[in-house]
């Protein structure tokens, strides 16, 4: 863990994934704090937005913190000019391969560039772009997911990668001991999102965290696709009215491609609209029936609110003892 923790500037190599809504300035400052690394989630914020919230930040800790930036976002290379002005030491990419020229852009600023790499084949393409280190991310996580599950994503990627490359795996992780089996594999650490969501530092409503407290694993379900045509990425969350309407809504997105009424990339980023205002539904407004609460599988390890810095001395102790174990 420590090429890992050296190559963010923090004391543990344990990230907080950027998760909309939930990871703004307390959080993020909380986590690093912490010994943690936090990551902004900048969703769909302007670049106004985005300026005052890492300055917020930044009033919160003296310690290093991530930007994550979403490929598709149509002011992108402005956000990452923001990113610039507060000199931001990490950039993550993500929602897909990054643009021509936003790799170099961000590293023109002096900052390392972090991207989700969905196969063994791109994670090598995205190196060889100049990615610094690359996020591996599996089916179980909260919010956008991928087909393959963790396990075998790390399989696959780690041995082939590790050696030579930083390499952190998402997805599922909920205790020490499967961090532990992560960095034998060669990770260089890990990022979770699920076990921090509902943290007391999280301005998440209360009953967006009463919903973590009271989800098991199998309530923590992929959205599913309706129409083949309209390719949507799955989104994993609570069970709810809120899974429903998705459905409805992509039907009627499909009816309105159908009518030549609007073009396939505006109904992915109707999509992608969705999700946010659905998100801010439930983390905001505390909605959690028609709202979506995203969440991964490790949601039914999460009991009740508890401080991060006890959530990161619990995972490193476990995971201390698993390898002094072995
Ligand atoms: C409520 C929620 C919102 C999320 N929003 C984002 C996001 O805006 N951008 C992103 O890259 N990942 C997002 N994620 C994924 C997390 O950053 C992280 O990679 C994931 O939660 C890790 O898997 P885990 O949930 O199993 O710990 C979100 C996850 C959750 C639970």
């Amino acid at each position: 863990m420590a090429r890992g923790a050296q190559f963010l500037g923090s004391e543990t190599a344990i990230l907080c994934g950027a998760m909309s809504w939930v990871s703004e300035r307390n959080l993020v400052s909380a986590i690093s704090n912490a010994g943690g690394f936090g990551v902004i989630a900048c969703g769909a914020m302007s670049p106004e937005l985005l300026d005052k919230e890492i300055a917020a930040t930044k009033a919160m800790t003296s310690k290093p913190f991530g930007v994550n930036l979403i490929t598709m976002h149509p002011a992108l290379f402005d956000l990452i000019a923001v990113c610039a002005k507060h000199q931001v030491s990490h950039v993550v990419l993500a929602g897909g391969l990054p643009p021509k020229g936003s790799v170099e852009a961000i590293k023109d600023t002096g900052a390392k560039v972090i991207c989700f790499a969905p196969t063994l084949a791109l994670g090598k393409k995205l190196l060889r772009s100049g990615a610094d280190a690359l996020v591996i991310e599996g089916h179980e996580a909260g919010g956008h997911i991928g087909p393959v599950s963790t396990n075998v994503l790390a399989q696959e990627i780690l041995p082939a990668l590790a050696a030579d490359h930083l390499v952190f795996v998402a997805g599922g992780i909920g205790r020490g001991e499967l961090i532990a089996s992560f960095l034998e594999l060669g990770a260089a650490g890990v990022q979770l999102g699920t076990r921090f969501a509902a943290a007391t530092e999280s301005i998440a409503h209360p009953d967006f965290k009463k919903a973590f407290f009271r989800g098991h694993a199998r309530d923590a379900m992929p959205s599913v696709q309706v129409d083949p045509r309209l390719p949507v990425i799955p989104v994993r969350a609570l069970k709810n009215k809120g899974t429903e309407e998705f459905t409805a809504k992509q039907i009627e997105i499909a009816a309105k491609l159908d009518a030549g009424e609007i073009e396939m990339g505006e109904a992915q980023l109707a999509i992608e609209h969705y999700w946010a205002g659905a998100l801010r539904r439930a983390v905001i407004d505390g909605d959690v029936e028609n709202g979506s609460v995203m969440a991964g599988q490790s949601v039914g390890l999460v009991t009740k609110e508890e401080p991060v810095a006890e959530i990161i001395a619990e995972l490193m102790s476990q995971c201390e003892a698993a390898l002094a174990s072995r």
